[in-house]
């Protein structure tokens, strides 16, 4: 029985492979993307999630435009959010399915649904304070003594602190920290094989990188966090 899986999202670089993952996995029932500014804004972040689905050939899942915020990693993922490549990707022409992020999971969420939230936590944080219960939340952040926008502070974490206190307050997940991340690095030979499409997004990630350490890929934070919903390490 495939995985029925959300993933609440800020497209990003790392989040095209984590979609991707999800959209190609046989083990995995895509339901929808929901999401969130973060990476960019969240205009951009909303219509690089279509275009990932059209390249991906899933125009069938939903797409519902979630929180806007203060944008801040655009020296990693581009401008666009997708290395300055997203004109590479083709328009997409599916609607989106609407702006009701809570609506949208008080809807769809079933029982054995699993959530990963792989950008700011500001959409799960709204959703929990609205009484919504995740069966089984996966969540890309933190970091134990370890940071990436600061010396302590990972982003998705720091770009909105107080939902990811009501997420890991309220929401009860499995956390996926940069602790395990950073020792998940993709290089572009590997990232090629993958989708040389996508690969061809990685130019800036790659380029900040390697400014400021040995690396000559990508860390792919998030989808080590799709990894753990389709097969769980516990
Ligand atoms: O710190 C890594 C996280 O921040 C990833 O989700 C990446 O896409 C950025 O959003
Ligand atoms: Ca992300």
């Amino acid at each position: 029985m495939a995985i029925p899986l959300i993933i609440d999202t800020d497209p990003g670089v790392d989040d095209a492979f984590a979609i991707a993952l999800a959209a190609r996995s046989p083990e995995v029932d895509l339901r929808g993307l929901t999401t969130v500014f973060g990476n960019v804004a969240l205009d951009l972040t909303t219509r690089n999630a279509q275009r990932l689905l059209a390249h991906l050939g899933r125009t069938d899942v939903p797409v519902v435009r979630g929180a806007e915020g203060p944008s801040g990693a655009a020296d990693v993922h581009g401008e666009d959010g997708l290395g300055g490549q997203a004109h590479t990707l083709p328009e997409s022409d599916h609607e989106l399915f609407g702006d009701d992020v809570i609506g949208f999971f008080r809807e769809r969420l079933t029982p054995d649904t699993v959530v990963v939230a792989i950008g700011p936590q500001t959409n799960i944080a709204k959703a929990l304070d609205a009484g919504i219960e995740f069966p089984r939340l996966i969540v890309m952040g933190g970091g134990l003594d370890l940071g990436n926008t600061t010396a302590r502070a990972e982003f998705n974490f720091w770009a909105d602190p107080a939902a990811a206190r009501t997420v890991i307050r309220k929401g009860n997940p499995i956390v996926v920290p940069l602790n395990l991340t950073h020792r998940c690095i993709a290089d572009t030979e590997f990232l090629a094989k993958v989708d040389p499409v996508l690969s061809n997004l990685t130019g800036t990630y790659r380029a900040y990188l390697a400014n400021r350490s040995e690396n000559t890929g990508i860390y792919i934070h998030d989808a080590v966090a799709v990894a753990e919903a389709i097969g769980p390490s516990s």
